[in-house]
């Protein structure tokens, strides 16, 4: 039989090179598998090296690293950059152009309608994180679509999002509301308060240090920093070094924080301390809320009591008066004096409770929501855990009175009652006896 001959001399390598074989010269035979397993090595190291790559470009920002632009950001583009300048247009020349970080959050939505309609420049931010549900952050942000107010989805640690976003727009001020809520949840999640509520922070002001010209920033703290302090009402004066959660400790750092960039860098910051503000498109965390899901639902409602059977009470304040307060904040916000990351001259530094001074025993608020709801709670009484909550809170307001014209005007019954109201058109099906 006649052999058929090699057409080139790459018809005689095998399939496996490992086993490719030749008679003669044993060391051109040592050199040839040295570089073959030369080549094995660099082609899985490349592939090794491009999985990583793809791996680290496509996972998700994690809460302890700082961002990065990746291809799930959903930011960039002409199309994309003429809904921020559109939603960013004042309707006047004396009209504010204000970033609203937090904007699909139950604050965040409020007041941003609240200023575009009338007349400001509003562009909303919000990386729609699932604290809680976030199809209500959805709807939210369809609301605000329907009024104008346009939502960047990006988180406030990604710098490159932000420095974006003042190229695009001279924001005069900045309404600093994302951050990590709620006291109970740090127990599970603390880096998400670290996360949002310090790196994300620093991160605003850092690239608010460095424009030109510098925004003012008006941002909310909390009532929680008070903590332990058991004079009441809570003034701005009283002491808040002791803090009884993650989330007031957070807080907490945010005006000191806020202190050191406001004296190095001339920036204008006003801190607002909210006291459980309520409300329609309120926060599904918050008692008021999960009370009356659990209320229709007919399920169990826990009430915690303090030590002694004493009550636990609340200032709860209502959002339009909230929204009011904070519209005050903007509007009498001084200019940053600093520019390109150097002070020009002190510069305004202000902190605010932001409360409706008269707290009311949780007891009550379940009696009221009963009344609306025209349903019977099913109530287990605890005693208070230790898991970050305070007994009771309760502003003193005159601070925010004298300087914003602050005066909450909305009492609990007629707040929750708009509530209710919002509750059971939101969750159609969710109960029908309502008393009105
Ligand atoms: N509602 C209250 O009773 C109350 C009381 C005291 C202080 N506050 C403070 O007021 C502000 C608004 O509170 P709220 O009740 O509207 O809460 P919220 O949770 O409804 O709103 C916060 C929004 O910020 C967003 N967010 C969180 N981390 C972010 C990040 N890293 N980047 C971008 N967006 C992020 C969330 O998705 C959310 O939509 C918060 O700073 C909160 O701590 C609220």
């Amino acid at each position: 039989m006649s052999q058929l001959k090699p057409i080139s001399h790459l018809d005689n390598i095998p399939s496996t090179p490992g086993k490719f074989k030749l008679e003669k010269s044993q060391p051109y035979i040592h050199r040839l598998r040295f570089h073959t397993s030369l080549s094995k090595l660099t082609l899985w190291s490349s592939f090794f090296l491009v999985f990583i790559l793809f791996y680290y470009v496509l996972s998700s920002p994690s809460p302890s690293l700082p961002s990065r632009r990746s291809l799930n950001d959903s930011w960039g583009g002409p199309s994309w950059e003429k809904r921020v300048t559109r939603s960013a247009q004042r309707r006047s020349s004396h009209g504010l152009t204000v970033l609203v970080t937090g904007a699909a959050g139950f604050v965040g939505t409020h007041v941003s309608i609240a200023l575009k309609r009338r007349g400001d420049g509003v562009l909303g931010l919000d990386n729609f994180n699932h604290y809680y549900e976030p199809q209500l952050k959805r709807d939210r942000q369809k609301l605000l679509e329907r009024n104008g107010v346009f939502v960047v989805e990006g988180d406030i640690n990604d710098s490159s999002l932000l420095k974006k976003l003042f190229d695009v727009v001279a924001f005069s001020h900045i309404m600093h509301l994302a951050a990590q809520a709620g006291v109970r949840y740090a127990m599970q999640n603390p880096g998400s308060y670290v996360h949002s509520n310090i790196a994300g922070f620093v991160n605003i002001l850092e690239v608010c240090k460095s424009v030109n010209p510098q925004p003012a920033i008006v941002w909310a703290s909390s009532s929680s920093v008070y903590g332990l302090n058991s004079k009441v009402p809570f003034s701005e004066k009283d002491r808040t070094d002791q803090p009884a959660s993650l989330y007031a400790a957070t807080k907490k750092a945010g005006e000191e924080i806020a202190h050191t960039y406001n004296h190095i860098y001339g920036l204008s910051i006003t801190g607002l301390r909210f006291f459980t503000v309520y409300g329609p498109w309120g926060r599904p965390d918050m008692a008021y809320f999960f009370f009356t899901k659990d209320i229709l639902k007919g399920k169990p409602i826990t009430i915690f009591e303090a030590p002694d059977h004493g009550s636990v009470a609340r200032d709860f304040t209502y959002i339009d008066d909230v929204v009011k307060g904070c519209v005050a904040a903007l509007d009498t916000a001084k200019k940053s004096t600093g520019s390109g990351g150097k002070k020009g001259g002190p510069a305004q530094l202000r902190i605010f409770n932001l409360g409706n001074t008269s707290p009311v025993p949780v007891s009550e608020l379940v009696n009221i929501l009963e009344k609306l709801l025209k349903v019977k709670a099913k109530k287990k009484v605890l005693p208070m855990p230790r898991n970050g909550d305070v007994k009771f809170t309760h502003a003193n307001i005159s601070l925010a009175h004298k300087e914003l014209r602050y005066k909450p005007e909305t009492d609990l019954e007629t707040g929750l009652k708009k509530f209710v109201r919002w509750y059971l058109s939101y969750y159609p099906g969710s109960g029908k006896k309502s008393s009105w």
